[in-house]
């Protein structure tokens, strides 16, 4: 049987990174699931389809999400082309979370995310990992920070990537996107009642991965 980890938490708590790391130490794969949801935002927003459940419902049939890696890193298809290079803006940060409150939506996702944990090994980052996608996974994180700490770091990746942007204007957007996605209908972000609080406010990457392996060597005795 594979080992599942599952991490959820808001943006920016620094699930992906953490993730990442934890794999590479632990021989797992990466699965982020925000990068499929971001698929399907970036495929709306680029053929122009309105937001609007029924808009999304018909051009679902044609929406193809897959995933490969390439070095150890999860490359997302959508209808074959790599869109990994395009799926981190704001515009499809913010359509990713208006989309992906959608049934049809998560519906979609939800088999390609079981079939890749039950086949290997893996770390799966999210908000409905540990409730809803994999309910049996053997660790389950739920990694936040404050609101104030995950803009600071949304804002300096984005000064290192030479966007310009607002600290304040980031920060709200962030709390936005946390009232969305706690508070809609279909698997909202959520604590599962197994997993472990991890606040990481005031811990550097280092002392989080530390964390997380202590968690990790607990629950499994490896
Ligand atoms: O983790 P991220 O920022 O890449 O996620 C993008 C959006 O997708 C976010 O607003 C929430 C949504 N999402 C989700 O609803 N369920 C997941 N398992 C992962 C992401």
């Amino acid at each position: 049987m594979s080992m599942n980890i599952a991490i959820d938490g808001p943006a920016g708590a620094g699930k992906s990174t953490i993730a990442k790391r934890l794999a590479k130490e632990l021989g797992f794969i990466y699965v982020d699931t925000g990068a499929m949801y971001r698929a399907i935002a970036y495929y709306l927003l680029k053929n122009e389809i309105s937001a609007t459940e029924e808009e999304i419902k018909a051009a679902c049939p044609d929406i193809d999400v897959k995933i490969a890696y390439e070095n150890g890193e999860q490359q997302v298809l959508l209808n074959g082309e790599n869109v990994n290079g395009v799926i981190r803006t704001q515009e499809v940060s913010a359509m990713a979370s208006v989309t992906s409150s959608y049934p049809v939506v998560r519906e979609k996702l939800l088999e390609l995310q079981r079939s890749l944990a039950a086949n290997a090994d893996v770390i799966m980052d999210g908000r409905d990992i540990g409730t809803c996608v994999l309910p049996g996974a053997q660790v389950k994180i739920f990694l936040t920070a404050s609101s104030a700490t995950r803009a600071k770091r949304r804002y300096d990746e984005l000064v290192e990537k030479g966007e310009t942007c607002d600290l304040a204007e980031i920060e709200r957007e962030i709390v936005a996107r946390d009232e969305r996605d706690m508070n809609r209908e279909t698997a909202p972000l959520m604590q599962a009642d197994d997993a472990v609080f991890v606040d990481s406010s005031y811990m550097d990457i280092e002392k989080v991965v530390e964390t997380l392996l202590d968690i990790y060597r607990e629950k499994t005795g490896k």
